[in-house]
């Protein structure tokens, strides 16, 4: 491991420059500075100590659906080098770690008793961290749903969800008296929409029924998971729930275009915050799909379920989106960010455009809109008054290319991060209650269908020999997490 060293000059700032302290923006204190990764994007040791497949596992092995047919098979091989990882997050100051549990790990069939071996790797790492200073923060599902689950029908089936209520259970059990920050869901967005709707993300299946099912079960998951989190855990462990609410801009003040906005945000956000944070799906939803189900497998009382006392809300945030609308199955250009597919992610929205705005973009292809940041927090800063936020993901892939002496500059990512802090930090000056800010990712890593050619690091990671080395970002995140202030 490439040793951090504070003294290599920043891009861009003189060695050693303070900030006026007039100008400088501050966080309050015990605010969370940390950085966040998923098992599958880092774990590796896919067949280890009776882990069985994931969806993930299955659909990067099928031919043609990652690029270069990478897979999650060894990633970061976190889960040999956990001690080593922890450490590094040490030595860049991190007050926080956001991680995410591998159910097939933990529970290799999806049902049934937990896997001794897999929570013990869970357990020492949150030992490790407890003992470096670093506050664990738990994902119980960021996407890797064990393959039994999916061939009895995944989440467009009931049954998944209150199976993930018992596997909650039994991490919670395990591991309840040293975590205090817990995560049902990462963006379960994705999961629904991608994975059953478009099929650029695991399982890879196309029909968007199937999607608008999902989304349901997984607010149903959320909500029993979240009853089964309050029975095991001590009750100062707050529970939260990880989203990607779209930011949606509407391309122009028309009543076409702002309809279309409206339904990208039934679909995207309200599908979910509906249920979870209000107890009811949206009417528009029910109508804008109307043509393709009718809900029925939505039962009596399941919303009421869906909408459990939260402790926190978890955003994550990159990009905005921006639609129009188009004439009836004219749009098939979609810039959505997504991912090609010639199969919506977006079920009944077959005349809604995507576009991708004028200006800077990250390697991903997407816009560079720190704004949508803010006004992300006080949505929910109003929407949901009172309930802590955090900002669980933020950050860019970015072309880094070693100098001469092997160390990684990587400017873009730097200004990209203080932007997307300043812009919290404004939402936090007009009033909305963020607790944390998390930088995605820690490491290079497996970025899903993408495979490992986008790298969202702060830590550059060689794949050929495991080898981490900080990049110039960790150096300048490093001070942020330390001083908890942002120097203009
Ligand atoms: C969202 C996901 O939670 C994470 O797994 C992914 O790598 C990042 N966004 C970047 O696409």
């Amino acid at each position: 491991m490439t040793s951090f060293s504070e003294t290599t000059q920043l891009p861009g700032t003189a060695p050693g420059a303070t900030a006026d302290p007039g100008t400088d923006t501050h966080f309050p204190a015990g605010f969370l500075w940390g950085a966040a990764t998923s098992a599958y994007q880092i774990e590796g040791a896919a067949r280890e100590d009776g882990r069985t497949p994931s969806i993930w596992d299955t659909f990067s092995h099928t031919p043609g659906r990652t690029a270069a047919g990478d897979t999650g098979d060894v990633a970061c091989d976190h889960y040999h080098r956990y001690r080593d990882d922890v450490a590094l997050m040490s030595e860049l100051g991190l007050g926080a770690y956001r991680f995410s549990v591998s159910w097939p790990r933990v529970q290799p069939t999806g049902r049934g008793p937990a896997v001794q071996r897999g929570l013990d790797f869970y357990r020492a790492l949150v030992d490790e961290l407890l003992a470096a200073g670093i506050t664990p923060v738990l994902t119980l599902y960021h996407w890797d749903l064990p393959q039994e689950l999916e061939d009895a029908g995944g989440w467009p089936v009931r049954r998944t969800a209150e199976r993930f209520a018992d596997y909650a259970g039994i991490v919670a059990e395990a591991l309840g008296d040293r975590v205090p920050l817990w995560t049902t869901l990462n963006e379960p967005w994705c999961s629904a929409f991608l994975g059953y709707g478009s099929g650029v993300h695991a399982p890879g299946r196309t029909d968007p029924v199937a999607a608008l099912r999902a989304a349901h079960h997984l607010n149903l998951a959320h909500g029993l998971a979240t009853q089964a989190l309050r029975a095991a855990l001590p009750s100062h462990a707050r529970v939260t729930v990880g989203l990607n609410p779209a930011v949606v801009r509407a391309r122009s003040e028309t009543p076409a275009d702002l309809d279309a906005a409206r339904r990208i945000d039934a679909l995207a956000t309200r599908v979910f915050t509906g249920p979870m944070l209000h107890g009811a799906y949206p009417e528009d939803l029910f109508t804008d799909t109307a043509a393709l189900t009718d809900w029925s497998f939505v039962h009596d009382g399941d919303t009421a379920l869906a909408h459990q006392r939260l402790d926190g809300l978890c955003l994550n945030y990159y990009t905005p989106t921006v639609v129009s609308a188009a004439p009836e199955g004219t749009a098939t250009e979609r810039h959505d960010g997504h991912g090609a597919s010639p199969h919506s992610p977006w079920p009944g929205a077959d005349h809604v455009s995507f576009h991708q705005p004028p200006g800077e973009r990250t390697e991903m292809g997407w816009s560079i809109d720190p704004e949508g940041l803010t006004e992300l927090l006080l949505r929910f800063h109003g929407e949901a008054p009172g309930l802590p936020l955090y900002i669980t993901e933020n950050g860019a892939a970015c072309p880094d290319v070693p100098d001469a002496a092997g160390r990684f500059h990587d400017p873009q990512r730097i200004a990209y991060v203080r932007r997307h802090v300043a812009a919290v930090h404004r939402a936090l000056a007009a009033g909305a209650d963020v607790r944390g800010y998390f930088l995605w990712s820690l490491l290079d890593n497996f970025e899903w269908a993408y495979g490992y050619a986008k790298r969202f690091g702060m830590v550059h990671v060689d794949f050929a020999t495991q080898a981490r080395t900080p990049k110039a970002s960790a150096r300048w995140y490093a001070r942020l997490a330390r001083s908890g202030r942002l120097p203009r």
